[in-house]
């Protein structure tokens, strides 16, 4: 039986540091609110006015996945690439990657499933190995805010959550009746709350598709109903956990490590408390990252593997609720 198994994971953030003292000098905003309602101490952001994208940063993640799975660009079967904030309206950022790894004809395909991003692109990984269309995926999250966000007082809510990077993982077919790989994923989506967090222009719907009125009324940057989503993700979260566990038919004392989407210390606190979880088997890095959206989750799990806590036999849940909405979890083991 063809499983997907997870080869090699890395990581990159851009060098800036951008901490909530920083954030001060441009907006109303204080070190003691952003710890108190989000966990985050700093997050990384691009150098302002150096043409940085997506994939730019997803090139140097990839690279470093690659390297520790011991792949080459030419064994790639496929790229599949989540981000929100693609280089270009179009085409997509994995194209864009594909061409930066020397590659002329290998298949790229982009979601835009923003905080579940990840989690959609390992069962999109997952169906293609099992169904023997592709045996080596790199499957990529890389986000660049920086460049999108209302750093005035008026985007404070939205602009002080989110942080740059990128991390990738390669995915391996491993020929196996072992439960090994990819044990199962449960996907949901529900577009009824779509504009509870979005980014509303450019738009296809307007005509055209970018005005000045919409500059000035600041539909460009991204605006975020926190309290809805707050409440969304306390719900769902336990759901979708329960769900996964029913679908792979584990219980939730066979994972070894919980790994939200890092969106909200609190969130994944409220997480850890009511599935009555030890602490230490949920992990955070949110303090020193920022939500970094669809590169969140894989560049959590790099952070876990170099540290020691995910290894060979590990049992891993990803889970996580975000923009669209969508919410999602899938379970790995090591
Ligand atoms: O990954 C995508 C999914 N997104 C999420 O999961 C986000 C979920 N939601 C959240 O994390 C929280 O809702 C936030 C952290 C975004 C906001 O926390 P909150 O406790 O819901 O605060 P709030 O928006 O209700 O604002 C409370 C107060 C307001 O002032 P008043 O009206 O009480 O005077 C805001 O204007 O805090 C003010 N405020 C800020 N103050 C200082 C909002 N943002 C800031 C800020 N600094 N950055």
């Amino acid at each position: 039986m063809k499983r997907a198994v997870i080869v090699g994971t890395g990581r990159y953030v851009p060098p800036r540091v951008v901490t909530n003292a920083d954030l001060t000098r441009w907006m109303d905003t204080s070190d003691e609110w952003i710890r108190q309602r989000t966990g985050i101490e700093q997050r990384y952001w691009v150098e302002e006015g150096v043409r940085t994208g997506a994939s730019d940063l997803g090139l140097a993640a990839s690279q470093r996945a690659m390297a520790k799975a011991g792949w080459q660009a030419e064994d790639i079967d496929l790229i599949i690439f989540a981000t929100l904030s693609p280089d270009l309206f179009f085409p997509g950022s994995g194209c864009l990657l594909q061409h930066k790894l020397g590659l002329s004809a290998t298949p790229a395909l982009d979601i835009r499933q923003q905080c579940t991003g990840f989690i959609y692109g390992l069962a999109t990984a997952d169906a293609y190995i099992r169904s023997g269309m592709a045996r080596r995926i790199l499957l990529v999250g890389a986000e660049v805010h920086s460049s999108g966000l209302d750093i005035s007082t008026a985007g404070r809510d939205v602009s002080v959550i989110f942080g740059d990077g990128a991390a990738a993982v390669c995915v391996e077919a491993v020929d196996s009746d072992a439960p090994l790989g990819v044990l199962g994923s449960v996907l949901h989506a529900n577009g009824a709350l779509a504009e509870s967090l979005m980014t509303e222009a450019p738009a296809s719907r307007e005509w055209p598709r970018l005005t000045e009125a919409m500059l000035r009324e600041r539909r460009h940057f991204p605006t975020m109903d926190g309290k809805s989503i707050f409440k969304e993700a306390v719900r769902r979260l336990p759901e979708v956990t329960r769900e996964v566990l029913e679908a792979t038919g584990l219980a939730l004392e066979d994972i070894d490590l919980f790994i939200p989407h890092q969106a909200n210390f609190r969130i994944n606190q409220f997480y850890q408390q009511s599935m009555k979880l030890p602490e230490k088997k949920v992990f955070h890095n949110i303090q020193r990252y920022g939500n970094t959206t669809a590169a969140s989750i894989p560049l959590a799990l790099d952070e876990a593997v170099e540290m020691g806590l995910v290894g060979q036999g590990s049992t891993v849940m990803f889970l996580g609720l975000g923009s669209g909405l969508t919410w999602a979890a899938a379970v790995h083991r090591f």
